[in-house]
């Protein structure tokens, strides 16, 4: 049992939302939770149908869901605009000169954009990306820095019906490269540089890295200038964004959509070596962002919202784009590191904002712990009224510094479990209503029917471990793997008959709450980013020096996992301090600094069952620094355990 699953089963402290926040929420007991639940799951129908009267409609759809499992389709024969639903119907209306987005820009910039801004910079940009022949359908790399205009060029795209594929700027040219080939993308959107902890991240040297050798079918790179540092033009593919602005006017209708017409692509790691690209559609996705703002934020016009997640997760996706904008909410993007130019950037940013509702991850509020309350002391906090969690299971300790420190003891604190495929939350409190403990995501959210399975796919009783499985659609699932509907089958559909298998452990308590205890595949989650040990093996075993690669995840106390890779070198290869700097500069190369291993430890031979598989669990003890226990019998080569043991330098 992990330390953080036995601090789980210790907790007791339940702490229930304020009387004057429940009061003003737009669900405010529990009855009223349990009530709009049941109505969701048992007569989905009425449910979804009231809910999607939210969004703004071209044509009324026919009927809201058709399933084929494990295929959907959402709001059949609807057609809608993303876009229009995020823009131009706030305007006209008290939200038009409201801001939509809020910047600042690490060196400390400041944009605000009003909706009208916004929807005027999206129409020039989708006249741009028309000028430059990209249609209907296509895909669009965007790699670029959390600046408005990452929004704007997704929002361009949405609004033409574009498939946008958006790149974190932590990945290298390889993944670019690897995404561009495999969803065909015509175009990349990127910029110059974007800035990190002072120094400039080489976008587009990166994007030329990746297009260097041909063969892809990117035909235009639209450069917006962020940074200012030199870059290569290529004549004839590159293009200046605001060059391109020249050309083009604002005039730009938004393009009526089929409910299920593709919306974006967003790569995400698995159990092998290849990354998935997960694909959203329409209606369904964008209704999941919208009521889980609405509900769950329970987002105001007079909210300051945060969510500090980066544009290129799924979280950047839904949190900071397209869900608050769809709320005609005042959505607030910060380029940068926490901890620049000091460890107090955050809550200096809440401050002069007057931020309302922050939305962020495990990871980070460990760090922040680590810092010293001196650096949230030092500034006003109190415009909070809602924080929110999401990435990994929160240790309580981090739940309570977060509850305490930065949220007064006032703040609800909302923990939400989804994934990439999910597209928005799927269990998570609801800040008016749900009675919260530290650790949980509490309970299913409307029309998630969320529950825990054995093997057999058996629920299983209360406070037993088990799978964490969805039995049924819900809007803003995933539609398939781009490409690769096999692959969808089988990642997500194959283990239980009927049920959606998340790869998360997890148990339910006595009330019904789920304690998601972590990815049961070989998957990590490296500060709250999702890291295939295969994808890592990949990129090592891609090295001349190495033979054969084992990758693991190891506890961390900041990042929650760490990775750990067991390298076994060719012959007459030395093992030793060179090989091991230039093994790590090699996976940062290939996959990008997010993957960068912790440790690299060489051994002689990888412990292998019989059958030849590498035993994990082995490795997992030994590189969390445990002594090796239970069965090992099945040990190819019982001396390797010691060999392993010792093999750091
Ligand atoms: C995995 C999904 C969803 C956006 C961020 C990550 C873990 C996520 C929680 C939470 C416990 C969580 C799960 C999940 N996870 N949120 N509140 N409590 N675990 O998206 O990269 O698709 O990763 O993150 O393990 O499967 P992702």
């Amino acid at each position: 049992m992990s330390k953080n699953t036995a601090n789980q089963l210790s907790e007791t402290r339940v702490f229930k939302p304020a009387k004057e926040f429940s009061k003003k929420a737009r669900i405010q007991n529990m009855a009223q939770y349990r009530a709009l639940w049941e109505e969701s799951v048992k007569r989905p129908d009425k449910f979804w149908a009231r809910e999607a009267a939210d969004l703004c409609w071209n044509k009324k759809w026919l009927k809201v869901l058709d399933w084929q499992e494990p295929f959907a389709k959402w709001f059949v024969g609807g057609r809608l605009n993303v876009a229009e639903n995020c823009l131009d119907r706030h305007l006209g209306t008290a939200r038009q000169n409201k801001a939509a987005i809020i910047w600042e820009g690490e060196p400390g910039e400041r944009r605000v954009i009003t909706y009208q801004q916004l929807h005027r910079e999206v129409c020039l940009f989708a006249n741009v990306l028309k000028r430059n022949k990209i249609k209907k359908g296509e895909r669009v790399l965007i790699y670029m820095p959390m600046i408005p205009e990452a929004a704007i060029a997704m929002l361009a795209c949405a609004r033409l019906g574009i498939v946008h594929s958006v790149v974190f700027g932590g990945f290298s040219a390889e993944s670019i490269k690897d995404r561009v080939a495999d969803c065909g993308a015509v175009a990349v959107i990127t910029a110059d540089g974007g800035y990190r902890r002072g120094a400039i991240v080489p976008l587009k040297a990166n994007v030329d890295a990746a297009l260097k050798d041909g063969g892809h079918p990117v035909k235009r790179v639209i450069v917006f200038r962020r940074a200012g540092n030199d870059i290569h033009i290529e004549e004839g593919r590159d293009v200046w964004w605001h060059r391109e602005l020249e050309y083009v006017d604002a005039n730009c209708p938004p393009v009526p959509l089929d409910s299920e017409a593709p919306l974006f692509i967003l790569y995400t790691s698995g159990s092998t070596g290849k990354p998935k690209g997960i694909l959203h559609s329409t209606a369904g996705y964008l209704l999941g962002a919208h009521i889980s703002c609405k509900y769950v934020f329970d987002l105001r016009d007079d909210d300051v919202y945060w969510c500090t997640a980066d544009i290129g997760w799924v979280t950047g996706h839904s949190y900071v784009v397209y869900g608050p904008l769809s709320m005609g909410a005042t959505s607030l993007m910060y380029e940068g590191a926490p901890n620049w130019p000091d460890n107090g950037r955050f809550w200096k940013i809440i401050e002069e904002f007057s931020v309302s509702v922050l939305y962020t991850a495990p990871t980070a509020i460990r760090a922040f712990i680590k810092w010293g309350d001196e650096w949230p002391k030092k500034h006003d906090l109190s415009s909070l009224r809602l924080l929110g969690t999401v990435g990994e299971p929160i240790n309580p300790e981090a739940w309570m510094w977060y509850h305490n420190v930065i949220g007064g003891g006032r703040c609800p604190i909302v923990d939400t479990w989804w994934q990439t495929e999910t597209g928005g939350h799927m269990i998570t409190s609801l800040p008016g209503a749900t009675p919260t403990k530290p650790g949980t995501a509490t309970l299913p959210f409307f029309g998630v029917d969320a529950a825990v399975v054995d093997d057999n796919g058996q629920e299983v009783p209360p406070n037993t471990m088990g799978k964490l499985v969805i039995r049924k659609p819900w809007p803003s699932m995933l539609r398939t793997v781009w490409g690769d509907k096999a692959r969808y089958k089988k990642t997500y559909w194959s283990e239980f008959k009927g049920m959606y298998f998340a790869g998360d452990g997890a148990r339910r308590d006595k009330d019904g709450y789920f304690w998601i205890t972590g990815r049961i595949d070989d998957v990590l989650n490296v500060a709250g980013h999702r890291i295939g040990t295969a994808e890592v093996e990949g990129a090592l075993v891609s090295h001349p020096a190495v033979a054969e690669a084992a990758v693991v995840g190891r506890p961390d106390e900041i990042k929650g996992q760490g990775v750990v890779c067991f390298v076994t070198v060719k012959q007459g290869v030395k093992a030793d301090y060179a090989l091991r700097d230039a093994l790590k500069k090699h996976v940062r190369t290939m996959i990008g600094p997010v993957a960068t291993p912790d440790e690299i430890r060489f051994a002689e031979v990888l412990p292998k069952t019989r059958s030849g598989k590498i035993m994990r669990r082995l490795l997992k003890q030994i590189a969390a620094g445990n002594a090796v226990t239970g069965d090992t019998t099945t040990l190819e080569d019982f001396s390797i355990l010691a060999k392993l043991g010792s093999a750091e330098d």
